[in-house]
């Protein structure tokens, strides 16, 4: 949106993307205020002194999300000229994926559900950042589009140090190797009417992974590598059980050779003492394969387990990013330290101090204004409800959205 398209109104019903939805009559009426038609910087003014007196009561929301709108267009901009971090595999920039939910009869978005809504964080090889949030918050399409399996809204997407966010299928195809997935259903994610040793040889023929004659071999390597027994070979994915297929899962992603693994809850499904199995045989491969992982749950005590970097999303937002450490000595977002509150401690002396989450998810198709979690934040103030906190690094690699904290740089 350019300043002149914002001038006198405080809105536009011009999406400033295609997936962008135009603003509601609702959000639109707002800007006018009644019997005032004021210019762009007299609101301006109006909403600055709010924020000085703290009485939001004149404040405009649309003016204010409009701006916080083209900052952060304004900092993805500057952002794409910067080379990629030579230190990581995987640097993901201002990462978005909307879903189009209604089209004009033209074809426009008119309304998008906006899944994953500017994420950005770096993650170097051989380390596993592991995602958390509630049900619905983008996890499961972050992963997705960073294999591009979508193709994403807008964003850059650095592997290796090149940006493949607009890579078509052709250029994408000596990648998809370097790139796997895992899924979290080990049941639904195997063909029935294969054996093992077919499942596991097709991706190996397919890319040309070692000579032909080589590949049953291969095979049987990579299925002793992830605790799978060579007589498996000839046997059909029904006659194991969750736990096994899952192994099975994991070397189908093996055998290729990955360099990043997204693993989208892969031990959701699985009994207790099986998860602990796969996630220890999940490290086991990363130290003998310098395995980069991109690991989503909703379990944070497996996620404690596993990850270097952990990255919590909330209404496709990171809300907060940092290391293991950090993250677990000092959560610093309301919505962390409630997700960490609701984690049994082993520990029966522990008083647990459990902070409950009120109230149910907003659709991200219609986000709360102001900070997207506010309507459940226990910590919610006025500001909260009106204005979106900045996304700031407060210790060295430690990330957080919240009012809480000190919004300008220092
Ligand atoms: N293909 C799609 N088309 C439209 N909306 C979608 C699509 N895929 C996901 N969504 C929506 O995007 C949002 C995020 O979904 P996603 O599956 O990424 O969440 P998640 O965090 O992985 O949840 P869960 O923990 O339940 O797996 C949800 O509101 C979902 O309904
Ligand atoms: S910005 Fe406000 S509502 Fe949002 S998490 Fe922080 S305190 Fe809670
Ligand atoms: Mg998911």
């Amino acid at each position: 949106m350019t300043d002149e398209e914002l001038k006198g109104t405080g809105v536009s019903g011009t999406p400033e993307t295609e997936n962008e939805a135009p603003m509601s009559e609702t959000d639109a009426s707002k800007t006018v205020q009644e019997g005032k038609d004021l210019t762009d910087e007299e609101i301006a003014e109006q909403n600055r002194k709010c924020l000085e007196t703290g009485d939001f009561t004149e404040f405009d929301d649309a003016f204010e999300a409009h701006l916080e709108q083209k900052r952060r267009d304004e900092k993805a901009e500057a952002d794409r000229a910067l080379p990629p971090d030579p230190d990581s595999l995987l640097e993901v920039r201002h990462l978005k994926m909307y879903f189009p939910l209604k089209k004009s009869l033209g074809g426009k978005v008119l309304l998008s559900l906006k899944a994953v809504d500017d994420i950005s964080f770096t993650l170097k090889a051989g380390e596993t950042l592991g995602i958390v949030g509630e049900s619905g918050c983008g996890k499961t399409t972050m992963g997705r589009a960073i294999l591009k399996l979508y193709k994403p809204t807008d964003g850059q997407i650095f592997f290796e140090g090149k940006d493949i966010a607009q890579y078509k299928s052709a250029e994408m195809r000596p990648l998809r190797t370097k790139m796997q997935i895992i899924f979290q259903d080990p049941y639904s994610s195997l063909p029935p009417r294969s054996t093992v040793g077919g499942i596991l040889s097709e991706p190996v023929l397919v890319h040309k992974i070692v000579e032909k004659d080589k590949v049953k071999d291969y095979v049987l390597e990579v299925m002793d590598q992830c605790g799978l027994r060579d007589y498996y070979y000839e046997r059909y994915p029904h006659e194991f059980s969750g736990g096994q297929r899952q192994r099975i899962c994991i070397a189908r992603a093996l055998s290729v050779n990955p360099r990043l693994v997204v693993c989208d809850e892969p031990v959701s499904a699985l009994d207790v003492s099986i998860q602990a199995q796969i996630i220890n045989l999940l490290k086991r491969l990363q130290e003998q394969r310098g395995l980069t992982y991109v690991f989503i749950s909703h379990d944070l005590s497996v996620v404690k387990h596993i990850s270097d970097r952990i990255g919590v999303m909330y209404l496709g937002s990171m809300v907060e990013f940092g290391d293991k450490k950090s993250i677990f000595s000092r959560p610093m977002h309301p919505y962390t330290q409630a997700l960490f509150s609701a984690v049994p401690n082993p520990n029966p002396d522990v008083k647990m101090d459990r902070i409950v989450l009120k109230g149910d998810i907003p659709s991200p198709a219609n986000p709360p204004k102001g900070c997207k979690f506010h309507t459940r934040c226990h910590k919610c103030m006025e500001i909260c409800k009106h204005v979106a906190p900045v996304y700031r690094e407060y210790e060295p690699g430690h990330f957080v959205a919240c009012h809480l904290y000190p919004q300008e740089e220092q």
